[in-house]
């Protein structure tokens, strides 16, 4: 285990004062600090290594390249992946997901296919389904998680079938909180005849992820939710099935050879990261890797659940308050409603209390409704969080209630 006060010293916004009281950050779910090793790691790049990538026989754009191609070498190894040739840069998770629904959904689904998703997805795991549909005819199928927003094996069973060609869920629920059992499901979408994405973005987080055991055929992350940089993101894909799939843009860097009549494609991960990429933020990602990878993704694991027991105890203290999600097997996400206070009338008092939540649907409409709700808050916990962060938390939401 890791001390978490020591580690709390890498994130000098975290030792800081929000409307004059301790800084109690509790977004972590939406975008996570970033500690000094990764800023300083970007500055260090862009001071001394700046020029661009793939393009110059020259020293400092050999530096670049080799720097940029040395993060994908990282995240790779972060994710065990067989080769950094599976690794394609991104913007963002959601730039991933339909980057897959773009190319390999185009090319490969038709009519009456089937692709399942569940109802705990993040919009960018939804929407892109949802357009790709209505476009090319196929089913778009939703299956059911409990009220307690647990996961439920029997509806995931319910919904595959031999026309299932693609199985694309959430490792972990942004809103309830949910780990799914990833390996199990991928499996199962395996002896369905189906291929499987897993949208990991809260999940690379909350546990050390590994593709080749998951034996997952797509994975999605975002560098912010990683202690990295935003601008950055992650499409892990087979290689094999990367190389089966047309390019998603087009422009520099993607090319084999050009002429005025014709074109012909690189090789991925090439072939999918058209033009100029976020360089610098590439090298800020697989350093925000190697930091969660030195603290040790089960240390990190350990202080959140340790984090989230405790929660469970403390927000008892806090009357009408009702938790949003509340599967056996769930990370550190608490979405909540206390009775007669507006989501958003409580964000505004929490905030004066340096207490920084997110409300609304967070990005998941849909299955707020489905879990009864208009819109919830949300406090969500990272590596840096503290039982303090918890009980100035608790004290906020009692204050918030003298109020209404
Ligand atoms: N997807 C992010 C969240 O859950 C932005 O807040």
């Amino acid at each position: 285990m890791y001390d978490v006060y020591e580690v709390r010293k890498d994130f000098p916004v975290l030792g800081e004062t929000i409307n004059g009281k301790p800084n109690t950050f509790l977004d972590t779910a939406a975008s996570a600090q970033k500690p000094r090793q990764v800023i300083e790691r970007m500055v260090e790049v862009s001071y001394h290594d700046y020029a661009n990538v793939h393009r110059g026989s020259y020293y400092l754009s050999e530096k670049m390249t080799s720097d940029y191609e040395n993060a994908r070498k990282t995240i790779a190894g972060f994710i065990n992946a067989k080769s950094e040739k599976e690794i394609v840069f991104t913007r963002n998770a959601t730039e991933s997901i339909n980057l897959v629904a773009a190319t390999w959904g185009k090319k490969f689904l038709k009519p009456g296919d089937e692709v399942v998703i569940s109802e705990a997805e993040h919009h960018a795991n939804l929407v892109p389904w949802q357009v790709l549909k209505d476009e090319l005819g196929f089913v778009l199928k939703i299956f059911k998680v409990g009220d307690d927003g647990a996961y439920l094996e029997e509806e995931y069973l319910k919904a595959l079938s031999d026309k299932t060609k693609l199985v694309s869920v959430t490792g972990m629920s942004n809103i309830l909180g949910t780990v799914f059992p990833a390996k199990k499901m991928a499996a199962q979408a395996h002896a369905a005849g189906a291929l499987f994405m897993l949208d990991a973005c809260q999940m690379i987080v909350h546990q050390k992820v590994d593709v080749q055991d998951i034996d997952c055929d797509f994975m999605a992350f975002s560098g912010h939710k990683t202690y990295g940089p935003s601008g950055i993101g992650v499409l892990y894909g087979k290689y094999d099935i990367l190389d089966s799939m047309p390019p998603y843009q087009y422009g520099g860097d993607m090319v084999d050879t050009v002429s005025f009549e014709h074109t012909t494609f690189d090789e991925p991960p090439a072939r999918f990261e058209a033009g100029t990429p976020a360089m610098v933020q590439a090298v800020g990602l697989a350093r925000a890797l190697e930091y969660m990878q030195d603290l040790g993704m089960e240390n990190i694991e350990a202080h959140e659940m340790e984090l989230v027991r405790y929660a469970n105890e403390k927000l008892k203290e806090v009357k009408g308050l009702k938790i949003v999600g509340n599967a056996e097997d769930k990370g550190g996400v608490f979405s909540f409603n206390i009775e007669g206070i507006h989501p958003q009338d409580l964000a505004f008092v929490l905030d004066k209390e340096g207490v920084s939540i997110r409300t609304g649907h967070h990005c998941a409409e849909p299955l707020v409704h489905r879990m009864g709700f208009e819109s919830v808050a949300r406090a969500s916990f990272g590596l840096y969080s503290t039982r303090e962060d918890i009980d100035n938390f608790v004290k906020a939401l009692q204050k918030a209630e003298t109020f209404f």
